[in-house]
């Protein structure tokens, strides 16, 4: 059976055979976007309590080196977003999230894939992006798409500390 046959219920292939580009939009977040991406966020488990969606997205959207880029469909709902962005040196990855009714179709892949181009357009040779010890499928996800997992330990620290 043919890609578009068996993803005729959800009106198109969203597969690897070349049509899911022709059915997902891949556009930069813009004003009206808010309910619909905070909601995705929520639903894929990315929302957690000392981070603030609302305030996540205007700080990279007003960063000059950060986008959140955001999926759509041809009915124009936010089915996937990421949010990249660099520091001056190296590339990061964010609030990767498809809609669980259409994962693993190659969505995840096709929204990462949009983000390093536009990482690499600005000169970037390398991306990175934090898992949670937690989130496995994500990790297999990422190295199915050719990342490796650093030998590094991460250190942190608050300069404004999460409200309690
Ligand atoms: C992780 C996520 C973005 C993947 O999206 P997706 O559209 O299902 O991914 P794709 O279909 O493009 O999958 C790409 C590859 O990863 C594999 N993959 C995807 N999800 C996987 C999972 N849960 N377990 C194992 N492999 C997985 C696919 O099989 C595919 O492998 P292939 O190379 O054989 O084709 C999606 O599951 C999601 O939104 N999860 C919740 C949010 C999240 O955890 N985000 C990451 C935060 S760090």
């Amino acid at each position: 059976m043919g890609c578009a046959q068996r993803h005729a219920d959800r009106g198109g292939c969203r597969g690897g055979c070349g049509e899911l580009s022709r059915n997902v939009r891949i556009r930069p977040y813009r004003a009206g976007d808010l309910e619909a991406v905070t909601a995705l966020w929520h639903t894929c488990g990315l929302v957690v309590p000392y981070n603030d969606p609302k305030q996540d997205i205007a700080f990279c959207r007003e960063s000059a080196h950060g986008e959140v880029f955001v999926g759509e469909d041809k009915q124009g709902r936010v089915i996937a977003t990421a949010m990249a962005g660099h520091d001056g040196h190296r590339g990061w990855l964010y609030y990767v999230a498809v809609a669980p009714r259409l994962r693993k179709d190659g969505l995840g892949r096709l929204i990462v894939h949009h983000a390093e181009a536009w990482l690499k357009g600005l000169g970037v040779r390398k991306v990175q992006l934090l898992v949670r010890p937690t989130n496995l499928a994500a990790a297999t996800f990422y190295e199915r798409l050719g990342y490796e997992r650093s030998p590094v330990a991460v250190l942190q620290r608050w300069l404004t500390p999460p409200k309690a």
